[in-house]
């Protein structure tokens, strides 16, 4: 495999380098800043021209489109930028790809957001069931996966559009939920606060939690493996309220912690539960998640305990 990872110094795009060069393939990747990697490449995503004249240059079998904007929340205040970071800008890929060469494996990346309500009886999730975003970010991200069976129906290109569900691990920016919580405690624990306070929001809500590492092995193994023109969610398939990631995170610590609701971390709306069905996925790779969820959060907390540490 000849890769490109759009958005390569990203969460996602620095364990999807890793498990690709595991296998020696040759792997490239663009950000929007240039870096001193040499296979690194500097490419605005809103210039068409760009990226035709970069896949020229780099003739890539696959492309792993990771690239966008992820969080959540901020697509509320950020409703024109999360549309032109995840939308447009998967639209001048397409069209690059189709004008530079149209047989290019392209992965894109959307997300569970794009099912929004189901309401509780529809879970586990299927990949044909209806799509009813509710927030800017599910929008962006419904929207591209419709273009993708587009550009696969008119355009004959080889796409495979993706839907995670949430995926964590050591790494992750703050501004979500398990780096947020895992943050705070090892700061408490560092003795770095001057009381013994936890900021949490909706602790109600029910996500599908799986490691970044097992996330990028799917990616790798629907790249090789997947079947052009269709759609497969990427999910463990078991559903954890937030109230549990909290517990489990809590339980590293023997500080007695104090957790206060902050209004600032609640949304205008949230969808209360997303739980996947990966039977699809089950039926067409060999993929199943190895990390548990203690691990991850664990592995979690001790990535910020270290980075809160170094800078002593
Ligand atoms: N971020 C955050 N911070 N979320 C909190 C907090 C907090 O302090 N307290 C409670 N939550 C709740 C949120 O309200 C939400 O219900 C849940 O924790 C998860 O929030 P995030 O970790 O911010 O993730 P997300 O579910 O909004 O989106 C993530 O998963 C999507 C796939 O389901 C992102 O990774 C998206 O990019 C991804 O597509």
């Amino acid at each position: 495999m000849r890769a490109l990872i759009t958005g390569i110094s990203g969460f996602v795009g620095q364990y999807l380098e890793k498990r690709l060069l595991k296998e020696s393939n040759m792997v490239f990747g663009t950000s929007r800043s240039q870096r001193k990697e040499n296979n690194y490449l500097c490419l605005n995503l809103l210039c068409e021209q760009e990226i035709v004249h970069l896949l020229k240059n780099i003739r890539p079998s696959h492309i792993f489109h990771l690239a966008g904007m992820s969080n959540v929340k901020q697509s509320w205040t950020a409703r024109k930028h999360v549309i032109e970071a995840n939308t447009s800008a998967t639209i001048n890929l397409l069209e690059a790809v189709k004008k530079a060469d149209p047989n290019i494996r392209v992965i894109t990346i959307g997300s569970s957001e794009e099912y929004g309500y189901l309401g509780s009886n529809q879970t586990p999730i299927s990949e044909d069931s209806m799509l009813q975003p509710i927030n800017p970010y599910g929008v962006s991200k419904a929207a591209v996966s419709m273009l993708v069976k587009q550009y696969y129906k008119a355009d004959h290109l080889n796409v495979i559009h993706l839907r995670p569900f949430n995926h964590i691990g050591p790494g992750q920016s703050l501004g979500f939920v398990t780096s947020d919580f895992a943050y705070q405690l090892a700061l408490i624990n560092s003795k770095k606060t001057e009381n013994n306070q936890m900021k949490i929001g909706n602790l109600e809500a029910i996500r599908d939690f799986t490691d970044v590492r097992d996330i990028v092995e799917a990616y790798y193994q629907i790249a090789m493996y997947g079947k052009s023109g269709e759609i497969y969610n990427v999910c463990r398939g078991i559903g954890v309220n937030i109230q549990t990631i909290l517990d489990i995170l809590l339980s590293f610590s023997d500080i007695q912690v104090e957790t206060v609701t902050d209004e600032t971390k609640m949304r205008p709306s949230e969808v209360s539960i997303l739980i996947g069905s990966n039977q699809k996925l089950l039926n067409h790779i060999s993929w199943q998640p190895k990390i548990p969820l203690e691990k991850s959060l664990y592995d979690i907390y001790q990535f910020w305990l270290s980075k809160i540490n170094q800078k002593l």
